[in-house]
Protein backbone atom coordinates (compact mmCIF):
# COMPACT_ATOMS: atom_id res chain seq x y z
CA UNK A 1 0.00 0.00 0.00
CA UNK A 2 2.73 2.28 0.68
CA UNK A 3 4.48 1.74 -2.75
CA UNK A 4 1.31 2.18 -4.58
CA UNK A 5 1.01 5.88 -2.16
CA UNK A 6 4.23 6.72 -3.08
CA UNK A 7 3.73 5.68 -6.75
CA UNK A 8 0.26 7.91 -6.63
CA UNK A 9 1.80 10.87 -4.58
CA UNK A 10 4.99 11.34 -7.31
CA UNK A 11 2.78 11.40 -10.33
CA UNK A 12 0.64 13.64 -9.05
CA UNK A 13 3.38 16.04 -7.62
CA UNK A 14 4.99 15.87 -11.27
CA UNK A 15 1.51 16.90 -12.97
CA UNK A 16 1.23 19.84 -11.07
CA UNK A 17 4.91 20.82 -11.73
CA UNK A 18 4.41 20.68 -15.13
CA UNK A 19 1.07 22.81 -15.04
CA UNK A 20 2.17 25.26 -12.97
CA UNK A 21 0.45 28.67 -15.25
CA UNK A 22 -1.45 26.99 -17.24
CA UNK A 23 -4.63 26.92 -15.22
CA UNK A 24 -7.66 27.64 -17.19
CA UNK A 25 -10.92 27.60 -15.13
CA UNK A 26 -10.45 28.99 -11.39
CA UNK A 27 -12.90 28.97 -9.27
CA UNK A 28 -14.39 29.96 -5.99
CA UNK A 29 -15.25 27.58 -3.54
CA UNK A 30 -18.06 28.24 -1.19
CA UNK A 31 -18.80 31.96 -2.69
CA UNK A 32 -15.49 32.92 -0.71
CA UNK A 33 -13.27 35.07 -2.98
CA UNK A 34 -10.07 33.97 -1.42
CA UNK A 35 -10.65 29.80 -1.93
CA UNK A 36 -9.86 29.03 -4.99
CA UNK A 37 -9.86 25.72 -6.74
CA UNK A 38 -8.75 24.82 -10.17
CA UNK A 39 -9.36 21.94 -12.97
CA UNK A 40 -5.37 21.05 -11.91
CA UNK A 41 -6.52 20.10 -7.79
CA UNK A 42 -9.27 18.39 -9.76
CA UNK A 43 -7.04 16.43 -12.58
CA UNK A 44 -4.44 15.60 -9.73
CA UNK A 45 -7.03 13.54 -7.42
CA UNK A 46 -8.42 11.74 -10.04
CA UNK A 47 -5.09 10.65 -10.81
CA UNK A 48 -4.26 9.70 -7.60
CA UNK A 49 -8.00 7.86 -7.18
CA UNK A 50 -7.55 6.00 -10.01
CA UNK A 51 -4.02 4.39 -9.25
CA UNK A 52 -5.19 3.20 -5.87
CA UNK A 53 -8.60 1.91 -6.85
CA UNK A 54 -6.78 0.11 -9.34
CA UNK A 55 -5.33 -1.65 -6.73
CA UNK A 56 -7.54 -1.48 -4.16
CA UNK A 57 -11.08 -1.07 -5.64
CA UNK A 58 -13.02 -2.21 -2.55
CA UNK A 59 -10.92 1.21 -0.40
CA UNK A 60 -12.80 3.80 0.73
CA UNK A 61 -11.64 7.40 0.33
CA UNK A 62 -12.26 10.64 1.57
CA UNK A 63 -10.95 13.65 -1.25
CA UNK A 64 -11.25 17.19 -0.80
CA UNK A 65 -12.60 17.51 -4.27
CA UNK A 66 -14.66 14.96 -4.58
CA UNK A 67 -15.97 14.07 -1.06
CA UNK A 68 -16.42 10.90 0.48
CA UNK A 69 -17.25 7.04 -0.64
CA UNK A 70 -19.43 4.66 1.36
CA UNK A 71 -17.89 0.76 0.85
CA UNK A 72 -18.26 -0.01 4.44
CA UNK A 73 -14.12 -0.90 3.89
CA UNK A 74 -12.11 -0.94 6.76
CA UNK A 75 -9.52 0.89 4.89
CA UNK A 76 -10.07 4.80 3.83
CA UNK A 77 -7.66 6.77 1.79
CA UNK A 78 -7.79 10.43 2.99
CA UNK A 79 -6.32 12.47 -0.20
CA UNK A 80 -5.76 16.16 -0.60
CA UNK A 81 -4.44 16.44 -4.77
CA UNK A 82 -3.42 19.47 -4.17
CA UNK A 83 -2.31 21.10 -0.59
CA UNK A 84 -1.03 25.12 -1.54
CA UNK A 85 -3.40 25.72 -4.40
CA UNK A 86 -3.27 29.62 -3.63
CA UNK A 87 0.68 29.38 -4.01
CA UNK A 88 0.43 27.08 -6.83
CA UNK A 89 -1.77 29.90 -8.41
CA UNK A 90 0.38 32.34 -8.32
CA UNK A 91 2.81 30.30 -9.21
CA UNK A 92 5.15 30.06 -6.16
CA UNK A 93 6.71 26.66 -5.95
CA UNK A 94 5.39 25.38 -2.51
CA UNK A 95 2.36 23.05 -2.29
CA UNK A 96 2.27 19.27 -2.30
CA UNK A 97 -0.07 16.23 -2.59
CA UNK A 98 -0.73 14.55 0.19
CA UNK A 99 -1.94 10.94 1.33
CA UNK A 100 -3.00 9.44 4.47
CA UNK A 101 -4.67 5.51 4.98
CA UNK A 102 -6.62 5.03 7.79
CA UNK A 103 -7.75 1.43 8.80
CA UNK A 104 -10.15 0.67 11.48
CA UNK A 105 -10.13 4.84 12.14
CA UNK A 106 -6.37 4.44 12.52
CA UNK A 107 -4.43 6.55 10.64
CA UNK A 108 -1.41 3.85 9.32
CA UNK A 109 0.15 5.04 6.66
CA UNK A 110 0.68 8.53 5.36
CA UNK A 111 2.75 10.33 2.41
CA UNK A 112 3.78 14.14 1.87
CA UNK A 113 5.31 14.95 -1.91
CA UNK A 114 6.59 18.33 -2.09
CA UNK A 115 7.69 18.04 -5.98
CA UNK A 116 9.68 21.59 -6.36
CA UNK A 117 11.81 19.97 -3.76
CA UNK A 118 11.59 16.43 -4.62
CA UNK A 119 11.10 15.89 -1.09
CA UNK A 120 9.13 12.46 -0.46
CA UNK A 121 8.14 12.29 3.28
CA UNK A 122 6.64 8.91 4.33
CA UNK A 123 5.61 7.51 7.55
CA UNK A 124 4.07 3.48 8.11
CA UNK A 125 2.34 3.52 11.76
CA UNK A 126 5.23 1.91 13.87
CA UNK A 127 8.10 2.03 11.30
CA UNK A 128 9.65 5.49 11.55
CA UNK A 129 9.27 8.24 9.81
CA UNK A 130 11.41 8.87 6.03
CA UNK A 131 12.59 11.79 4.28
CA UNK A 132 13.21 10.40 0.62
CA UNK A 133 15.82 7.09 2.55
CA UNK A 134 16.82 9.00 5.22
CA UNK A 135 14.98 8.31 8.46
CA UNK A 136 13.67 11.39 10.16
CA UNK A 137 13.23 13.07 13.62
CA UNK A 138 12.06 16.14 14.91
CA UNK A 139 14.49 18.98 16.27
CA UNK A 140 15.78 18.80 20.05
CA UNK A 141 14.73 22.61 20.81
CA UNK A 142 13.74 22.76 24.53
CA UNK A 143 12.36 26.84 24.46
CA UNK A 144 9.67 28.36 22.56
CA UNK A 145 11.88 31.59 22.41
CA UNK A 146 14.18 29.05 20.56
CA UNK A 147 12.18 27.77 18.59
CA UNK A 148 10.58 28.08 14.69
CA UNK A 149 6.98 27.94 14.98
CA UNK A 150 4.52 28.02 11.47
CA UNK A 151 0.99 28.23 11.26
CA UNK A 152 -2.08 28.72 9.10
CA UNK A 153 -4.96 30.34 8.38
CA UNK A 154 -8.27 29.49 7.44
CA UNK A 155 -9.85 31.30 4.10
CA UNK A 156 -12.40 32.48 6.51
CA UNK A 157 -9.54 34.56 8.33
CA UNK A 158 -11.89 38.22 7.78
CA UNK A 159 -13.64 36.64 10.38
CA UNK A 160 -11.34 35.56 13.09
CA UNK A 161 -11.90 32.15 13.25
CA UNK A 162 -10.43 30.52 16.57
CA UNK A 163 -8.93 33.64 17.65
CA UNK A 164 -6.48 33.06 14.87
CA UNK A 165 -5.15 36.39 14.56
CA UNK A 166 -4.45 36.66 18.79
CA UNK A 167 -2.66 33.22 18.62
CA UNK A 168 -0.25 34.71 15.61
CA UNK A 169 0.45 37.82 17.64
CA UNK A 170 1.34 35.68 20.59
CA UNK A 171 3.67 33.65 18.71
CA UNK A 172 4.96 36.01 17.40
CA UNK A 173 6.26 37.65 20.56
CA UNK A 174 6.91 33.94 22.80
CA UNK A 175 8.70 32.20 20.01
CA UNK A 176 11.93 33.30 18.02
CA UNK A 177 9.88 33.39 14.54
CA UNK A 178 6.34 32.30 12.77
CA UNK A 179 6.05 31.59 9.33
CA UNK A 180 3.54 30.82 7.07
CA UNK A 181 4.11 28.83 4.38
CA UNK A 182 0.72 28.08 3.01
CA UNK A 183 0.46 23.76 2.72
CA UNK A 184 -0.40 22.47 5.96
CA UNK A 185 0.92 19.14 5.18
CA UNK A 186 4.19 20.33 4.55
CA UNK A 187 3.87 22.47 7.75
CA UNK A 188 3.65 18.61 9.27
CA UNK A 189 6.15 17.56 7.49
CA UNK A 190 8.75 19.90 8.51
CA UNK A 191 7.58 19.62 11.92
CA UNK A 192 8.35 15.69 11.36
CA UNK A 193 11.83 16.64 9.86
CA UNK A 194 12.88 19.03 12.18
CA UNK A 195 13.01 22.05 9.94
CA UNK A 196 10.15 23.13 12.19
CA UNK A 197 9.82 22.82 16.32
CA UNK A 198 6.06 23.29 16.00
CA UNK A 199 2.88 23.92 14.13
CA UNK A 200 -0.58 25.42 15.08
CA UNK A 201 -3.95 25.93 13.18
CA UNK A 202 -7.57 25.80 14.13
CA UNK A 203 -9.84 25.30 11.07
CA UNK A 204 -8.07 22.16 9.36
CA UNK A 205 -9.68 19.57 7.29
CA UNK A 206 -9.09 15.71 7.82
CA UNK A 207 -7.12 15.50 4.19
CA UNK A 208 -4.64 18.43 5.24
CA UNK A 209 -3.54 16.58 8.08
CA UNK A 210 -4.13 12.59 7.85
CA UNK A 211 -0.86 11.83 6.45
CA UNK A 212 1.41 14.64 8.33
CA UNK A 213 0.26 13.79 11.94
CA UNK A 214 1.95 10.24 11.30
CA UNK A 215 4.82 11.91 9.91
CA UNK A 216 4.79 13.84 12.96
CA UNK A 217 4.51 10.83 15.77
CA UNK A 218 6.42 8.02 14.44
CA UNK A 219 9.32 10.69 14.08
CA UNK A 220 9.08 11.54 17.86
CA UNK A 221 6.70 14.46 18.02
CA UNK A 222 3.57 14.71 19.29
CA UNK A 223 0.14 16.25 17.92
CA UNK A 224 -2.77 17.34 20.30
CA UNK A 225 -6.10 19.91 20.20
CA UNK A 226 -5.39 23.35 21.18
CA UNK A 227 -5.66 22.50 24.52
CA UNK A 228 -3.77 19.68 24.79
CA UNK A 229 -5.54 17.16 24.61
CA UNK A 230 -5.29 14.03 21.91
CA UNK A 231 -7.30 14.61 19.39
CA UNK A 232 -8.63 13.21 15.18
CA UNK A 233 -7.73 14.74 12.22
CA UNK A 234 -11.91 14.84 11.74
CA UNK A 235 -10.87 17.25 14.39
CA UNK A 236 -10.08 20.55 12.67
CA UNK A 237 -7.43 22.12 15.90
CA UNK A 238 -4.10 20.90 15.31
CA UNK A 239 -1.19 21.75 17.58
CA UNK A 240 1.90 19.28 16.60
CA UNK A 241 4.97 20.06 17.93
CA UNK A 242 8.73 18.16 18.90
CA UNK A 243 6.93 17.16 22.01
CA UNK A 244 9.43 19.35 24.25
CA UNK A 245 7.94 22.31 23.72
CA UNK A 246 4.13 21.40 23.52
CA UNK A 247 3.25 22.30 27.13
CA UNK A 248 4.84 25.98 26.78
CA UNK A 249 2.92 26.07 23.30
CA UNK A 250 -0.41 24.89 24.66
CA UNK A 251 -0.07 27.64 27.44
CA UNK A 252 0.78 30.26 24.85
CA UNK A 253 -2.70 29.23 22.90
CA UNK A 254 -4.53 29.36 26.08
CA UNK A 255 -3.50 33.09 26.86
CA UNK A 256 -5.44 33.88 23.06
CA UNK A 257 -8.72 32.02 24.57
CA UNK A 258 -8.83 33.99 27.50
C1 LIG B 1 -4.87 25.03 2.65
C2 LIG B 1 -3.42 24.98 3.02
C3 LIG B 1 -3.07 26.15 3.93
C4 LIG B 1 -3.95 26.20 5.16
C5 LIG B 1 -5.40 26.19 4.77
C6 LIG B 1 -5.72 24.99 3.88
P1 LIG B 1 -5.59 24.04 0.24
O1 LIG B 1 -5.22 23.92 1.83
O2 LIG B 1 -3.10 23.78 3.70
O3 LIG B 1 -1.73 26.08 4.39
O4 LIG B 1 -3.63 27.34 5.90
O5 LIG B 1 -6.16 26.13 5.97
O6 LIG B 1 -7.07 25.01 3.52
O7 LIG B 1 -6.89 24.77 0.15
O8 LIG B 1 -4.47 24.75 -0.43
O9 LIG B 1 -5.71 22.59 -0.15
CA1 LIG C 1 -5.43 21.52 1.92
CA1 LIG D 1 -6.32 21.15 -1.69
Amino acid sequence: MLHVAIEAALEAGKFLKMNVGKIRHLEHKGGQPTNLVTEIDKKSEQLIVSKIKQQFPHHDFLCEESGATEMNSEYRWIIDPLDGTTNFAHGLPLYSVTIGLEYQGEIILGVVYDPNHDDLFTAEKGKGAWLNKRRIEVSKHSKLIDSLIVTGFPYTVNQNPDLALSHFRNFLVESQAVRRLGSAAIDLAYVACGRFDGFFEGQLNAWDMAAGVLLVTEAGGKWTDYRGYPSTVYNKQMLASNGIIHEEMVEVLKKGML
